[in-house]
Parts: C-alpha cells; sequence; structure tokens
C-alpha cells in the first residue's frame, strides 16, 4: 500500500495528511458538511462512490459509508440504491456570492445589452439554427472513426482533414488556389489578426492601414497587439487607395467582398491598384472574408487571394456561417510568411482543439456545411428582406445600404445634426440596441447605425424599426 501520508482525493482536494489519526469519520463528515454549506456542493451533486473515495484516501470502505450516513441522519444527503448519494438542498441563512454575470464584449458599454430586449448588434447568426442534428452525428462518427494519432498534439496547423476539405472548400466557393499544407487552422479571424500582428512587428512593421469606417473589433484586436491602426477612407467603391498608397503604412486589412460595415464591394479598379499597391511597396494585404457565404442578390466576388496569393494573408472563420462560439477559423497567409506565423501558433497554443476540427471536416466532406448556409442564407433574405419593408415604413428618410449581402446593413442619416451615439442611446431607452456607425469610425461623418438582422424574426425587425423611429423622434 503507498505512503498514507501521499494520498488523497480531487474531490474536496481531501487529504490524508489533513486527517487526525484517530476519527476520520467525522473529520471526512465535516468537510463535505462545510462543502455543502458554503454552496461547493450543490443539490444534486453526486458524492463519489464509496469503494473509489476509499480507495483514494486510503481508508476502508466502512469509514466513507459511515460518513455518509452520518449526512443523511443529518438530512443533508439521501442515498437511493442503486442510485449513489447525492447532495439534497439546503436553505442557507448566510449569503451566497451571486454568480458574476459574463464579461460584455469591449465594444459594447456595460449594461447596454441587459437594458435591449432586441440586440441588432451586427455580426451574429440565428443560434437557434445552429445544425445541431448534424453536428452530433458527425461528432459521433468522428468519435468513432478518428485515429488516435489525431486526438495528440497534431501538426500547430490544423488537422489534415480539415485543411484538405478547407482547400476543396475554398477553391470551390471563393477561388482560392490553396492547398492544405498553405492553411493554418486558428480561433477565428481573430486570432489570425492577433498572430499577424505578432508576425508583422517582428518584421519592423508599426502600424497597418484599415478601413475607416471599418470593424471597430478588427481594429482594436489589432491594436491590442501593438500594430497602429492607421484609417483610409471608404468611399462606394471601397477602400481608397490612393489614399493608402500615400500613407507609409505596408499592411492594410480590408474586407473586399463586403465590406464592413458600409457593405460596398472593393470595384475592379481598386482591387487592381491595391494589388499594384502590395507589389510595389512590399505591402502586406490582409483580407477578411468574414461573410462571404451570405450574398442574396448580387454576383460573386472572387477572393483578392485568388489573384495574388504572394501578396495577401486571407482569413475566414465559422463564426458566421455556424456560430461565433466555435472559435473556428483560418489563415492562408503568403509563402513567406507561413514559417513564423505557425511559429507563432504554436507558441500560442499548440494548435487549435482538434474534435471540433475533425466534425467541420467531416461536415464540409458530407456537404452538410453547404446544405446548412442554404437554408440559413434563404432565411437571413426573408429577413432583410423585412426589415427593408419595415424601414420603408417607419424611417423613410434612413438611406439605406449594403443590402445585397451579409448579416447586417447600414443605415445613415446625411443632413442630420447631431451624434449618433447619443440617438442610440435614446434609441436603447425603448429596448432595441442599435450600434452606432461612429463606433466603427476613427474620423467624424455622417450618421447611422449598424443594423444586425440576422437573429430576428421579420415580427421582431419590423418591431424594432418602429421603435428606433419612436427613439429618435
Ligand atoms: C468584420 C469582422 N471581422 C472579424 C470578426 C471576428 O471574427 P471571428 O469570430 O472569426 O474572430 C468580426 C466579428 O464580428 C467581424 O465583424
Amino acid at each position: 500500500m503507498p505512503d498514507a501520508e501521499a494520498q488523497g482525493a480531487d474531490f474536496l482536494q481531501l487529504s490524508r495528511q489533513d486527517a487526525p489519526s484517530r476519527g476520520l469519520t467525522g473529520w471526512l463528515a465535516d468537510a463535505i458538511r462545510a462543502a455543502i454549506m458554503d454552496g461547493r456542493l450543490g443539490a444534486g451533486t453526486p458524492l463519489p462512490a464509496t469503494r473509489l473515495l476509499a480507495g483514494d484516501l486510503g481508508v476502508s470502505r466502512g469509514v466513507i459509508v459511515e460518513a455518509y450516513q452520518r449526512l443523511a441522519d443529518e438530512g443533508l444527503v439521501s442515498a437511493r440504491p442503486g442510485a449513489g448519494t447525492r447532495v439534497l438542498g439546503v436553505s442557507r441563512t448566510f449569503p451566497v456570492a451571486a454568480v458574476p454575470p459574463p464579461p460584455a464584449p469591449l465594444l459594447v458599454p456595460p449594461g447596454w445589452r441587459e437594458r435591449a430586449d432586441i440586440d441588432l448588434s451586427p455580426g451574429v447568426p440565428d443560434l437557434s439554427g445552429f445544425p445541431r442534428a448534424a453536428w452530433i452525428r458527425a461528432e459521433r462518427a468522428v468519435l468513432e472513426q478518428a485515429s488516435v494519432t489525431e486526438l495528440g498534439y497534431g501538426d500547430p496547423r490544423g488537422s489534415l482533414s480539415l485543411r484538405t476539405e478547407l482547400a476543396g472548400w475554398l477553391a470551390r466557393t471563393r477561388g482560392l488556389r490553396a492547398g492544405p499544407g498553405d492553411i493554418i487552422v486558428v480561433t477565428g479571424v481573430a486570432q489570425a489578426l492577433a498572430l499577424l500582428a505578432r508576425v508583422l512587428q517582428a518584421r519592423g512593421l508599426g502600424e497597418i492601414a484599415v478601413e475607416d469606417p471599418g470593424s471597430r473589433g478588427a481594429r482594436d484586436d489589432l491594436a491590442y497587439w501593438g500594430l497602429r491602426p492607421v484609417p483610409v477612407p471608404v468611399d462606394e467603391h471601397g477602400m481608397d487607395v490612393g489614399e493608402l498608397a500615400r500613407n507609409h503604412a505596408r499592411a492594410a486589412l480590408l474586407t473586399p467582398a463586403h465590406q464592413f460595415p458600409t457593405g460596398v464591394v472593393l470595384a475592379p479598379r481598386r482591387r487592381r491598384d491595391l494589388l499594384d499597391w502590395a507589389a510595389a511597396a512590399d505591402g502586406l494585404i490582409v483580407e477578411d472574408d468574414y461573410d462571404a457565404e451570405f450574398r442574396y442578390d448580387r454576383a460573386p466576388v472572387p477572393a483578392l487571394h485568388a489573384s495574388a496569393p504572394g501578396l495577401v494573408a486571407y482569413a475566414g472563420s465559422t463564426s458566421k456561417t455556424l456560430a461565433p462560439g466555435m472559435r473556428l477559423g483560418w489563415l492562408i497567409p503568403p509563402v513567406r510568411l507561413r514559417a513564423a506565423l505557425t511559429e507563432a501558433k504554436y507558441a500560442s497554443d499548440l494548435g487549435s482543439p482538434a474534435l471540433p476540427q475533425l466534425v467541420l471536416a467531416r461536415l464540409i466532406a458530407s456537404g452538410e456545411l453547404e446544405q446548412h448556409i442554404r437554408l440559413v442564407r434563404k432565411r437571413q433574405r426573408s429577413r432583410r428582406d423585412a426589415l427593408l419593408r419595415a424601414l420603408r415604413e417607419h424611417l423613410p428618410q434612413a438611406r439605406v445600404q449594403g443590402v445585397a449581402a451579409g448579416l447586417h446593413l447600414l443605415i445613415t442619416f446625411p443632413g442630420l445634426d447631431g451624434s449618433d451615439a447619443d440617438l442610440a442611446e435614446a434609441i436603447l431607452r425603448t429596448g432595441v440596441l442599435v450600434q452606432p456607425l461612429s463606433w466603427h469610425r476613427q474620423r467624424p461623418g455622417v450618421p447611422g447605425f449598424v443594423l444586425g438582422y440576422a437573429a430576428h424574426t421579420p415580427d421582431r425587425l419590423h418591431e424594432a424599426a418602429r421603435r428606433i423611429a419612436q427613439g429618435m423622434s
């Protein structure tokens, strides 16, 4: 038998070392009672099987049985044959620490989400539409079939089966010419930006051009990781590449297929100018293809990466197609940055979690991801149409932009005096959360709101438009 002093249980971190040499039963009952009373063991929590706990602590099973019996006599636990021993509820006469609310996303001021019963923040798909059944089926199949190697520390670039499926998927849907070896699986576009920021700084870059207006989240991420975001104006053709060329940034982050938040597509002339800029300035284009799958009534635009893989680091994720909580995305950098980025990924987390990667690979291979996207696209299109009708009815003065694709649209109010942030606060008093366009700007501009519609039914969107108008009046 091992040294009694070294014996202990994970359960309540009980250690034989702390027990008196006599009165083991009382010691154990006291420890469990204290944990029930201070809330560490809540109602319904099973106590460990007597045989297992006895083994962990190196005591006879009789000690555990008797301690449990004492607690049962006190009405603190119940023992049912076959069902084990479980904690019963206790009425507390002492304060229990309240569970703190989850941290609010940084962009939205604290307390705002709680005040809204309709949250039109952009960037979130209809989470109730997550393909749970397909995911469970695929996960079961993966668990039945995955090799043990696939569950170990693998290639920091991610599972080969996912990278293979992604290469095919991105070739089919976005025109990319990338092999599995070119792809680094990451935990979302956010991690792609963090890794790029690290690697670019190590190469002497201190700043990166970003679209203005542009994604506040992406801009904040880059700044957090040490790259100064330099605003470059966006007009109806996308980023002003002439202005980009005039400033000295050697990297630029863009959303070319569907500019966030205006929804404009980078015009063909601008695409060519942008690639020329990157080639001449030894610049890097970071392409955030954040919601490319959702296009309703315009022709598809191939990814920039397809035209110049040597100049573009391409990033995408499942945040808009499945759910942001998946934290699953991909980065396809130019060859010259691949090794450094792989190293940065390895240093960050040794690679993304294996199981979700294998499941996603399976959903792509079986066609179920595509089927899901088709379904969601149809639903989102009808939601967009509903919001457009509601805006026409309740806010006819609004200029509506960026309706042809995505999960959000933009309304602006040219000629309106006052701050859109103040208006958003007034609208919040009606229970609707809208993000003012100014949150996504670095320079002043026309007031407006970014309205995410994907997560709401047509009725709720109609109600939201009515209340926005009421809040603005
Ligand atoms: C334009 C844009 N880029 C990137 C992101 C971050 O995406 P991910 O969840 O893939 O990290 C978002 C999130 O909403 C976004 O709107």
